[in-house]
């Protein structure tokens, strides 16, 4: 169900009349009225003719028998009341509908997004927080949607650090990474083994040589890493409520077999620029410090690929092979040179036809409480599952049931991740983020653990809604705008539309429940009421689940 679009196709036809011509309605939700347009405003001023006048002439042409009251408001707004009728028997159909009046896209896409991306052989850290979260709300908004979706973990598991890993997994023994049960530790200690000792360094630099030509003990020694990782890293996600599986894995490793080919094509296509024994495209319209064209390099002086080589094989597969249509990437924001390049590069080489679309979705940093980088005391940047743990052991103040504090620990680091615009740094403050009053996950889930226990206590009703008090009122029509919120999720990739929708939603309810009476109301009201409560619970449970926090019963 969606307002906006009703009252806009009442409106429609009359601008259409007056305007002699088709005029987009721009229905909006305002403080001023239920829904408001401004439609008429730029249309006066191209016909010449007096705002409030041509307002009131729409007016008089609308068809809103049964459905909504128009009067005109201050320079020539329209100021839309919906009837009360119209609302409940809307909330009533919604209450009926297991999509919660969401209706599925009809213009549905496969979608591909690439998030989390960690690099193996180190462990996930806040840095990769933002991707993973970030990342897996965009995808189950995206299929909810009814879009196909394909996720993408492109986690970095190739490349030279692997020289040192893998000889230093041999002088520590297989178990000496699941002893250190921390990769971080494991990746030091190969780090401090290369630092330390040039006969370490000369033994790495060969293996990188072996493990590049396809040696079969280094390859399987390889795969002893990466396996050791991907274990850590799904249960880190599983943890986490993160959507991601074994199957959505496609790290680097998986698009070195494409790289030639991919080199051949830029070249056939007159792309690649020798520069100092390097491969190059220099894309148009991008300029370095020095005000020279800027390169992408596809394949390095000493013969190797590179990151940007390995995306632009991805990127090419991603719509040749796996028939995407558009193309989302996670990222933070200080790759973005690095993605505007990439898409440039792939659209010269025609790898991104009409109607395919690719778009860098990053995002800003986690400050701490000073203001800085988020890090450690030590100074080292923060393992993700301390802060899991330190989150948990806090949730449970509230409440000590291992899942409950679980899921409020995790949903309360997950929403303050969400609930800003997404571009913006935040800063990482445990206080605020736990607060059971204000923008948060803990306040949201409180909200539904209550809803929870009234209906719990209520019995068996009918549901079937009717509107008697404001706050009712004002509820229900918050209620009917989760579509409008979903898509715009969907539309423009910030998940904080979303928070912020539930959490206005969370607070239209608790004003509802401090002046409306619901267990105790007379008959009819009671059954109203519950109704409103119930499509409450309802909606904050999915709302929540797109943004993959959980909603536990009790708090
Ligand atoms: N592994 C990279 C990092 O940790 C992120 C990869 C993002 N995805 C991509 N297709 N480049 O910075």
């Amino acid at each position: 169900m969606n307002l906006e679009a009703l009252l806009s196709a009442r409106l429609a036809p009359a601008l259409a009349e007056v305007a002699q011509a088709i005029v987009d309605p721009a229905v909006r939700r305002s403080q001023h009225a239920d829904f408001q347009s401004g439609a008429v405003l730029p249309l006066a001023r191209r016909l010449n003719r007096s705002p409030r006048d041509l307002a009131a002439e729409v007016v008089a042409r609308a068809d809103l028998a049964g459905i909504a009251t128009a009067d005109v408001s201050g320079p020539g707004f329209l100021n839309l009341t919906v009837a009360d009728e119209l609302i409940a028997s809307a909330l009533d159909d919604v209450t009926a509908d297991a999509r919660l009046g969401v209706a599925q896209t009809k213009e549905p896409r496969t979608v591909v997004v690439d998030y989390s991306a960690p690099n193996i052989a180190k462990e996930l850290t806040v840095g990769h927080l933002r991707s993973t979260v970030i990342g897996d709300a965009l995808a189950r908004t995206l299929e909810w949607r009814g879009h196909d979706v394909v996720r993408a973990n492109h986690v970095g598991d190739w490349g030279t650090a692997f020289g040192m890993l893998i000889e230093h997994l041999l002088d520590v023994g297989a178990t000496g990474i699941s002893q250190a049960g921390d990769l971080t530790a494991f990746y030091q200690a190969a780090r401090a083994e290369f630092d330390g000792s040039e006969e370490f360094r000369t033994r790495a630099r060969l293996r990188v040589v072996r493990l590049q030509a396809g040696d079969r003990e280094t390859l399987a020694l390889w795969r002893t890493l990466v396996a050791e990782s991907q274990r850590y890293l799904l249960e880190a996600y599983e943890r986490l409520g993160v959507t991601l599986t074994a199957a959505d894995f496609a790290g680097e490793s998986s698009y070195q077999g494409m790289l030639a080919s991919v080199v051949d094509e830029l070249d056939a296509k007159g792309l690649l620029v020798e520069s100092d024994g390097a491969l190059c495209v220099f894309p148009e319209g991008f300029t370095g410090r020095d005000g020279g064209p800027l390169p992408l390099i596809v394949r390095k002086s000493d013969g190797g690929f590179g990151y940007a080589a390995t995306d632009l094989a991805a990127l090419r597969h991603r719509v040749r092979d796996l028939g995407a249509t558009r193309l989302l990437y996670v990222v933070g924001a200080p790759q973005r040179t690095h993605f505007r390049m990439v898409y440039a590069v792939a659209a010269e080489a025609g790898w991104l036809p009409e109607g395919v679309t690719a778009e860098h979705v990053a995002f800003g940093s986690i400050l701490g409480t000073d203001g800085k980088m988020f890090r450690s005391r030590s100074g080292d940047s923060v393992k993700l599952s301390a802060v899991l743990d330190e989150a948990v052991a806090r949730a449970s103040a509230l409440n000590p049931a291992p899942e409950i504090a679980a899921a409020v620990g995790t949903g309360a680091i997950k929403y303050a991740d969400l609930a800003g615009d997404r571009m913006s740094d935040y800063v990482f403050d445990w206080d605020r983020m736990l607060a059971l009053t204000g923008n948060t996950g803990p306040y949201l889930q409180y909200a539904y653990a209550r809803i929870r226990s009234i209906l719990d206590r209520a019995g068996q009703f009918r549901p079937a809604v009717r509107i008697g008090h404001p706050a009712e009122r004002a509820l229900a029509l918050q209620l009917l705008a989760f579509e409008p919120a979903v898509e715009s999720v969907a539309a423009t990739l910030e998940p904080h539309r979303l928070a912020g929708y539930l959490y206005g939603l969370g607070s239209l309810f608790t004003a509802f429940y401090e002046q409306c009476p619901v267990l105790k109301a007379a008959e009819g009201v009671r059954e109203s009421r519950l109704s409103l409560c119930l499509l409450t619970g309802r909606t904050l449970r999915r709302g929540l689940d797109l943004l993959g926090i959980a909603t536990p019963a009790k708090l």
